[in-house]
């Protein structure tokens, strides 16, 4: 079995990152696919998207989370950590992970050691999906993550700074063409506000980027997101039939695919 590795990177912070690929990932799963979710970010919001604060914290301050994995060059299946959903598991992050761009800075081979630890893993076949969360910045620890994956979906939000930074960001990932078979597989408009006008100002730019793939699925803005995040839950199993919820399905039959 073949498994595809796809990370969520956008630089600019609030996009719409870790809620996508935790929601993306359930649904992922509930259509019996298996996943990995790896949270590379130490806001922890993947971890907390499924665990409740005092146990995202114990997972921090205990040795099995992402930080110490990177630091010791260590092979993951060990850190796995099972959520109460069949066929959905998680690396937990830290919030020592603000220190990795310091533990990465002196190793050999520093933008490949993610692709190492997670080597064993992907080999074994074990999962259909690896999924990725990436904290908004672009430094050797985000190539750690572009090297590591096979598609990269970036997330940005309908909003009139949406777009900002965004040429740089496909600049970036082109530079590393010769690390990483890494390809944009698609850009995800999300938080839509159908009482504002910046969705279809956002699809004309993208429009304008003739390579880039933009998905069909979008996601609108749905307070429902905020109080599933809070209950430490997916938004479909917060409330089954949420247009958010209905929307992430959408998006994972897309993404099967594709
Ligand atoms: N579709 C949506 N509707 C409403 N709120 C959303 C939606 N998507 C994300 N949010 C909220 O926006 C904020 C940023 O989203 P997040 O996924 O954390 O972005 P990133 O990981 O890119 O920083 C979070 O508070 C989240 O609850
Ligand atoms: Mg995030």
């Amino acid at each position: 079995m073949n498994t595809r590795t796809i990370c969520f990177t956008n630089n600019k912070g609030g996009s719409g990152k870790s809620t996508t690929c935790a929601n993306l990932a359930y649904e992922l799963s509930a259509a019996g696919k298996k996943v990995l979710m790896v949270d590379g970010d130490m806001q922890l919001n993947l971890s907390l998207s499924f665990f409740e604060e005092d146990e995202v914290l114990a997972m921090a301050e205990n040795k099995k989370n992402l930080y110490y994995a990177i630091k010791d060059k260590d092979d993951l299946t060990d850190y796995i950590v099972k959520t109460e959903y069949d066929n959905l598991d998680l690396i937990p992050s830290s919030t020592l992970m603000s220190q990795i761009e310091y533990e990465l800075f002196t190793m050999m081979q520093r933008e490949l050691v993610l692709k190492k630890c997670l080597k064993k893993i992907k080999d074994s076949g074990r999962y259909d999906y690896i999924l990725i969360d990436a904290p908004p910045t672009l430094g050797t620890w985000v190539i750690n993550i572009l090297c590591a994956s096979d598609d990269v979906i970036v997330p940005v939000e309908a909003s009139p700074w949406g777009l900002f930074g965004l040429a740089n960001m496909f600049e970036f990932i082109a530079s590393l063409e010769e690390m990483t078979d890494a390809k944009v597989l698609g850009v995800l408009i999300t938080k839509v506000d159908e009482r504002k006008n910046y969705y279809r100002q956002t699809m004309e730019v993208l429009d304008s980027y003739e390579s880039i793939n933009v998905f069909k699925s979008v996601i609108h803005v749905d307070s429902m997101i905020e109080w599933a995040q809070d209950a430490s839950k997916p938004v479909a199993v917060f409330k089954k039939s949420t247009r958010s919820a209905l929307e992430f399905r959408e998006l994972a039959k897309e993404l099967m695919r594709l």
